[in-house]
């Protein structure tokens, strides 16, 4: 279900224009730069950060599943591999094609200003989608629609702060990838939520990138290192995933041992609530698509779109869980 809040209703319903001064593609399926609007299709240049959680898979499957010739598009899709070179790479390419909008998911919040500043001179509009950039200039971009890290890493800390610290606790923490918008927010927002509770101890913090692989990897670093944890908060479902494995290889049990706590709600992760070995999950919510669609359609209208336009996340205890998974989209 889609849930985007009262701001987006302003881009809801549009009429499909014909794009101006946009491009087309050749025979051969080469765009031509500023060919003229021969026909209604948007050309869409997408980066998408990469392939690194069920999250991701799922937010790219909306994209591809809704930006289709059918619905008047031609999406041009570019897997960064979490790289931020590879994604400027990218938009420079669909730049030089001259595409009508590119729409990004960037890897990391800096550094930028000098690609959509060319976008820009370019007259290409660029929407964000999911990950914020942390440029001062507005200008750069269209719109950014995606969900408020920042609260969610406040739901779990409260949640965390409420029912898992009425007692002295030690946390670890899996952080996303360095320098990424929700690595950034979800600990600064956690870290808001708990600070008046002097019970929660944030013992160590280290990025697992994103990855169930590397979640595991650090897990396994910090039971070496501690052999004291409570709690284990994960950035996404699949570093909590990961996590699990090394507890139970280190003949622990999760989610009672050593309780975990996760953001994401894919079907693996709401899959481990129900099971147990996870305790508590704060959505995020990767069906952009239509939204995406939605935006992108008004901005080559010329409609007017909303800046930051911000989907509604809802959290999950074992027994929510229990309820929503066998209806789960992702
Ligand atoms: O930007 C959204 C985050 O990116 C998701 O929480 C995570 O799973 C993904 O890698």
């Amino acid at each position: 279900m889609r849930r985007l809040a009262a701001a987006a209703a302003t881009v809801a319903v549009l009429t499909l224009a014909a794009c101006s001064g946009g491009s087309t593609d050749d025979d051969d399926g080469t765009a031509a730069p500023g060919g003229g609007a021969e026909t209604d299709t948007i050309v869409v240049g997408f980066s998408q950060v990469g392939s690194e959680s069920g999250w991701r898979a799922a937010n790219t499957k909306s994209i591809q599943d809704t930006l289709t010739a059918e619905n008047g598009f031609e999406l041009k899709f570019s897997d960064a591999q979490q790289k931020q070179e590879n994604q400027i790479q990218a938009i420079r390419s669909y730049i030089a094609q001259g595409v009508d909008v590119i729409a990004f998911s960037p890897v990391v919040q800096s550094g930028w200003d000098g690609v959509l500043e060319e976008a820009r001179d370019a007259g290409i509009p660029v929407v964000l989608t999911d990950r914020a950039v942390d440029s001062t200039d507005e200008t750069l971009y269209e719109s950014f629609i995606g969900s408020d890290f920042v609260l969610e890493g406040e739901m779990m800390g409260e949640w965390v702060s409420e029912n898992l610290a009425t007692e002295p606790i030690k946390v670890v923490e899996l952080q996303g990838t360095t320098g990424s918008a929700p690595a950034i927010d979800r600990k600064t927002g956690f870290e808001t939520a708990t600070a008046d509770n002097p019970n929660v101890e944030i013992i160590a913090s280290q990025t697992g990138n994103f990855t169930r692989t590397e979640g595991k990897q650090v897990m396994e670093g910090f039971l070496q290192a501690h052999s004291d944890i409570d709690v284990v908060y994960a950035h996404n479902d699949d570093m909590g995933l990961g996590a699990i494995e090394a507890i139970e290889a280190a003949g622990m049990v999760p989610g009672v041992d050593i309780k975990i706590v996760t953001i994401d709600a894919v079907k693996d992760g709401m899959q481990a609530l129900v099971d147990g070995k996870i305790n508590y999950i704060v959505e995020c919510n990767p069906l952009l698509g239509p939204d995406l669609a939605d935006i992108i359609k008004a901005v080559v209208a010329g409609e007017p779109v909303e800046k930051r336009i911000v989907v509604k996340d809802e959290a999950f205890d074992q027994a929510a869980a229990t309820v929503a998974l066998p209806d789960r989209e992702y």
